[in-house]
């Protein structure tokens, strides 16, 4: 519901801002400049944040940058520089980055290292769903909380992967995703076997899988998301002849994602820590900390222009 977010992120901005200077232990005349998102994303709450870190880097008379989110993820690997890589970071490349969040699924050919990164070469993206909505979709009909990625992975430690067959789509050599059948092949899975799959309101347990039937369901749920994100990725790894591997976004956390290519993938791997996998500000931070020093930044005078963001 993008109003009741855009409302959320007025009420909470201001109480996140103070409790994370007061948890690094600095205050507002510390900052030497600010980085907000600017897109993509539902563009309430993105006006509500950019509004903020414009009135925030004026009033202290500090620059702002803007980061575009998608970047930010491609960022989260780098927060804490090479302390989740084996390899050197200069000789990982070129590096496949797979994107797979609640609204991507991209694989991305890097060819450099920040502050020089920018935005790099796109291979593939989804034709329709997301690898992280086709996670959240499967696991509403199940009955699950939202976003459902984390319980359905949590559930799928105890299932049998190999209970149902879920579709792998896009068989071949092509890149690109698609997730869209998924949740329609579950719903009539559980149509079939006499269920209520959960589509509205509060759901009505009695009538839908339990215990360790439930945890067949996510099992292979998760095993046709992970499996057909793995055969892509060791596809674009031939295909493009990259040295190493990140993983970047929400689904990234993701415990079978993560044993799978340990097992399937041959070049080294790199993963952001889990708290860096879903949407934070660090990879925000640290990518506009690339952006300051490629001088990218706007000086507090410029933000009251019009059109300030217009490019
Ligand atoms: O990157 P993110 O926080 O937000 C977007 O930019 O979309 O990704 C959120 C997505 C949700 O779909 C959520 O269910 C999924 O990441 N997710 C997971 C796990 N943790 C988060 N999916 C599978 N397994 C997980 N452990
Ligand atoms: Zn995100």
């Amino acid at each position: 519901m993008p109003e009741v977010a855009s409302r959320n992120h007025l009420d909470m901005l201001a109480p996140v801002v103070d409790e994370a200077l007061e948890t690094a232990g600095i205050g507002f005349g510390d900052l030497t400049g600010i980085a907000v998102t600017n897109g993509p994303g539902l563009i309430g709450a993105l006006l509500v944040g950019l509004s903020a870190a414009k009135a925030y880097a004026y009033a202290l008379g500090i620059p702002l940058v803007t980061v575009n989110h998608l970047e930010g993820h491609l960022h989260s690997i780098f927060i804490e520089g090479q302390k989740n890589s084996a390899l050197p970071l200069e000789s990982s490349l070129p590096l496949l980055t797979c994107l797979v969040s609640g609204g991507h699924t991209n694989l991305y050919l890097l060819r450099g290292l920040p502050p020089r990164m920018l935005m790099p070469q796109r291979l593939s993206q989804s034709r329709d769903d997301a690898a992280g909505e086709a996670f959240d979709k499967c696991a509403k009909l199940l009955g699950l909380p939202y976003p459902g990625g984390v319980h359905l992975d949590r559930l799928a430690r105890g299932g049998n992967p190999a209970a149902f067959k879920f579709p792998r789509p896009l068989p071949g050599k092509n890149l690109e995703f698609s997730f869209s059948g998924l949740k329609t092949a579950v719903l009539t899975e559980l149509k079939n076997a006499g269920f209520v799959p959960h589509i509205w309101g509060e759901p009505d347990f009695s009538k839908l899988p339990q215990g360790a039937l439930l945890a067949d369901y996510c099992a292979s749920i998760q095993e046709a998301i992970v499996q057909t994100l793995a055969k892509k990725i060791r596809l674009a790894i031939e295909q493009t002849g990259a040295k190493s591997l990140a993983v970047v976004g929400g689904v990234s956390a993701n415990s079978r994602l993560r044993a799978l290519l340990a097992e399937k993938v041959r070049v080294p791997m790199l993963f952001p820590a889990p708290p860096y996998c879903t949407d934070n500000a660090a990879m925000i931070g640290a990518c506009g900390l690339f952006a300051f020093e490629r001088g990218e930044a706007l000086e507090s005078e410029a933000l009251l222009r019009a059109g300030a963001f217009s490019s």
